[in-house]
């Protein structure tokens, strides 16, 4: 995969910088999606930051206003449009640069629907945030709109500014967009093709960071466990590290790191090689997100996800079996067009055998351009909302059975400050992101420590420090 070039789009970083000298002009960013979206976040404040603008949490004191769009389900965009209503005083009361980019751009009647009704500056796409400066630059200067969306299959753009929201966690993206094509799922229209980053830029990054002080890091991708294959298979592979398997090896290697994550895979791209890496590498979180979205092989079928029922079980089994104490969460979708009471059976049955430690439950929703939107089975509004809560109410029974099983362990955890909801308690996190508080002195926020479990609440566990 050849590298864009994007030294010239980056000088305009400098040409906004000394338009905006001597301002302290201050952006607002609001992030939408997955963690895909946000680490491009973090890319869009690295530039507006060099550009000259200071990050603030108020949006009546911004100079410029970012929306960072997702469009995986429709609620996104009421609540797009939400904004974008509110925000037109303040851009009329004092000339607010808006900006809007993410996937939700990607999609030609959005935008349509933006420059009819909606005041804005800038919209970007998801394979145009490098030119982000450029586009912002040409608004101020021109005193123009700007519409910058290309629908070519993303290069890697590699070099970007960025500044990160955590200095102890930190997310690398490692492939772009996804050629899955779930018959339910906008996102291989909005994010192109797979493609992976380099090895060689994904380590350096990563051993930047260990040098940075960071702990841990999150690999992220639409479909991580196919990191390289669009390049294997092309024969376009350019290093020896051309699996998934191998990067997760490579980055236990890493001095510094004590905590490796990594989300989405996909099941049916987990191979041995990859769970033996997982088991070998000890760095690698035995917590694995494994996204089945139903467990009826009829509705997986039409779903497009190319694994059945079974397959699925028996690859949760194996990797009980490969990985000592291997844990799982996964989302789920609920109502797909055509899922009859029995498919809906069948999804919980699975939910009771793999025992998720969390699950993100989804109410289907139709996506314009999908496959499934274009299905005359859709299921009532009213029935999908039955199911979900049939659903939930086995997660809450199960969150509760799984909790019991914390009682009397202890656990390493960072510990990550004061608990919101009871600032006399710390808290912490399990690696299976159960939420834990305990008493301790302020001075041991920022460390690692030994919690022991002592109570369960169903959302949080309580313990102490031993
Ligand atoms: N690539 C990742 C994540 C994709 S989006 C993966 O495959 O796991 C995150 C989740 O949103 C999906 O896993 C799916 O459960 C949900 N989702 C995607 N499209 C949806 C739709 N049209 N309606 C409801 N949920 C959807
Ligand atoms: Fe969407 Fe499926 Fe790709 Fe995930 S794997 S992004 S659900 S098409
Ligand atoms: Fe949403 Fe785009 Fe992520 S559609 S889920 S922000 S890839």
């Amino acid at each position: 995969m050849v590298k864009k070039n994007i030294e010239n789009d980056l000088t305009y970083i400098e040409k906004v910088k000394k338009i905006n000298e001597g301002k302290n002009l201050k952006y607002y960013i609001l992030t939408m999606g997955c963690q895909l979206n946000e680490n491009d976040s973090e890319k869009i404040c690295g530039m507006a930051e060099e550009m000259g603008y200071t990050k603030t949490d108020d949006i009546i004191d911004a100079d410029l206003v970012i929306y960072n769009t997702c469009c995986v389900r429709e609620n996104a965009e009421e609540k797009l449009f939400g904004k974008l209503g509110e925000v037109k005083k303040q851009k009329e009361a004092k000339g607010t640069i808006i900006a809007i980019g993410g996937c939700m751009m990607q999609e030609e009647h959005i935008v349509n629907k933006i420059k009819k009704s909606y005041k804005y500056d800038v919209i970007f796409g998801t394979h145009t945030l490098y030119k982000f400066p450029k586009d912002l630059y040409d608004a101020i200067i021109e005193n123009k709109k700007i519409t910058d969306i290309l629908d070519i299959d993303g290069e890697i753009i590699e070099g970007l500014p960025i500044k990160r929201d955590d200095n102890i966690r930190a997310s690398v993206t490692i492939m772009n967009g996804c050629n899955n094509f779930c018959t339910y799922c906008i996102v291989p229209y909005v994010r192109g093709r797979e493609r992976s980053r380099n090895p060689e830029d994904i380590l350096l990054e990563i051993k930047k960071l260990a040098k940075e002080g960071y702990k841990e890091v999150t690999l992220l991708g639409q479909n991580v466990n196919s990191y390289m294959r669009v390049e294997r298979e092309k024969g376009e592979e350019i290093s020896e590290i051309n699996s998934f398997a191998k990067l997760l090896r490579a980055v236990n290697e890493i001095k510094g790191i004590e905590k490796i994550r990594f989300t989405s895979p996909h099941p049916k791209d987990f191979t041995d090689d990859v769970i033996e890496a997982i088991r070998d590498c000890k760095k690698v979180s035995k917590f694995i997100h494994l996204p089945l979205q139903s467990g009826s092989t009829n509705v997986l079928k039409v779903m497009n996800r190319v694994y059945t029922k079974e397959q699925y079980l028996s690859l949760v089994d194996k990797m009980k079996k490969m990985i000592p104490d291997v844990k799982f969460s996964t989302d789920i979708i609920v109502g797909f067009p055509g899922e009859t009471e029995e498919d809906f059976e069948d999804t919980l049955d699975v939910v009771k055998k793999v025992k998720y430690e969390q699950i993100f439950m989804f109410i289907y929703s139709r996506r314009r351009g999908t496959p499934a939107d274009k299905m005359e089975n859709q299921i009532p509004e009213e029935i999908k909302h039955r199911r979900f809560d049939r659903l939930k109410n086995l997660y809450e029974n199960l969150v509760e059975e799984n909790n019991k099983e914390y009682i009397g362990k202890s656990f390493e955890m960072l510990v990550e400050g004061y608990s919101k909801t009871n600032n006399e308690y710390l808290t912490g996190r399990t690696d299976t992101n159960k939420v834990v508080i305990f008493e301790g002195k302020e001075d041991i926020i920022g460390k690692v420590v030994n919690i022991k479990i002592i109570s369960d609440h169903k959302w949080y566990l309580k313990g102490e420090i031993i």
